[in-house]
């Protein structure tokens, strides 16, 4: 998806990064994960990238779903599996965990998502759905190990920051970059504080 408004600037991308690194929303276990975002080809590419109920992918993607639920509590926050053997049904699936979420955190967002992305997005054969603590990506063609930019989101931390000239600290903004800091104007700066990618 190349829908983004306008490109930004480096540092502003900075920026975002380092709002999702400082995202301060209290997580407690029990509540339902924050969704954000679903990516949900399943009308976009006519037909073809839909399964019927009870097809060999259905099936195989069902298996998917409930080997990441059970392997939610992976340590490492992530793990990736593949349903399947003759293609063209094979499910290749994965979760990955926002880094500083607690092992308890992480496991109830991926049974929950293993759950809730059918809901979400039924039929389809490739979904990728975002929450605050996880996202879990499945497809009918492998994409273990390899980068894809295709699909890029801009989303809002809609918490405020409490003091920018700390918050301008930790961009590295004060010292030694003090003579490159006008670059962007303020209001866009503090803009993006409310900001992650
Ligand atoms: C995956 O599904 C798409 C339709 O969405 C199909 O065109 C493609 O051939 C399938 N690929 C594999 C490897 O099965
Ligand atoms: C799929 O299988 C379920 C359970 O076996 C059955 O209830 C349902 O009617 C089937 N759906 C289709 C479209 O075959
Ligand atoms: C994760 O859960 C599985 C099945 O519930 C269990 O067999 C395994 O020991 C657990 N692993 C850890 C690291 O807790
Ligand atoms: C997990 O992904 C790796 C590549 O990153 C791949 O070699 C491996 O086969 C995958 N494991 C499963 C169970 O699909
Ligand atoms: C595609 O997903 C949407 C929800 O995101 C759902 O309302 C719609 O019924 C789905 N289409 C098909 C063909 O399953
Ligand atoms: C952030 O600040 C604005 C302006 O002061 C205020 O209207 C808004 O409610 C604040 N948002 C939060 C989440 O505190
Ligand atoms: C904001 O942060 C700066 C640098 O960390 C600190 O010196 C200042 O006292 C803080 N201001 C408030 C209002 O907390």
């Amino acid at each position: 998806m190349d829908n983004l408004p306008h490109k930004m600037p480096r540092k502003a991308l900075f920026a975002f990064t380092i709002c999702f690194l400082s995202l301060m929303i209290q997580i407690t276990k029990g509540d339902d994960p924050n969704l954000l975002y679903v990516e949900c080809p399943n009308v976009t590419l006519s037909t073809t990238s839909t399964y019927a109920a009870n097809s060999t992918y259905h099936k195989n993607l069902n298996t998917l779903l409930s080997a990441l639920s059970s392997n939610s509590n992976s340590s490492i926050g992530f793990y990736n599996f593949t349903a399947g053997s003759s293609s063209p049904d094979v499910a290749y699936g994965l979760f990955i965990c926002r880094g500083d979420v607690s092992a308890a955190v992480c496991r109830d967002c991926v049974a929950y998502a293993a759950g809730d992305v059918v809901k979400q997005c039924p039929r389809s054969k490739r979904v990728t759905i975002w929450y605050d603590e996880c996202i879990l990506r499945y497809s009918n063609v492998s994409f273990f190990s390899i980068l894809d930019t295709s699909f890029r989101l801009i989303l809002r931390n809609p918490q405020n920051v409490t003091n920018s000239t700390s918050f301008r600290d930790a961009l590295g903004e004060e010292k030694g970059e003090s003579h490159r800091k006008s670059s962007l104007p303020l209001s866009f700066r503090l803009e993006s504080l409310f900001c992650f990618s």
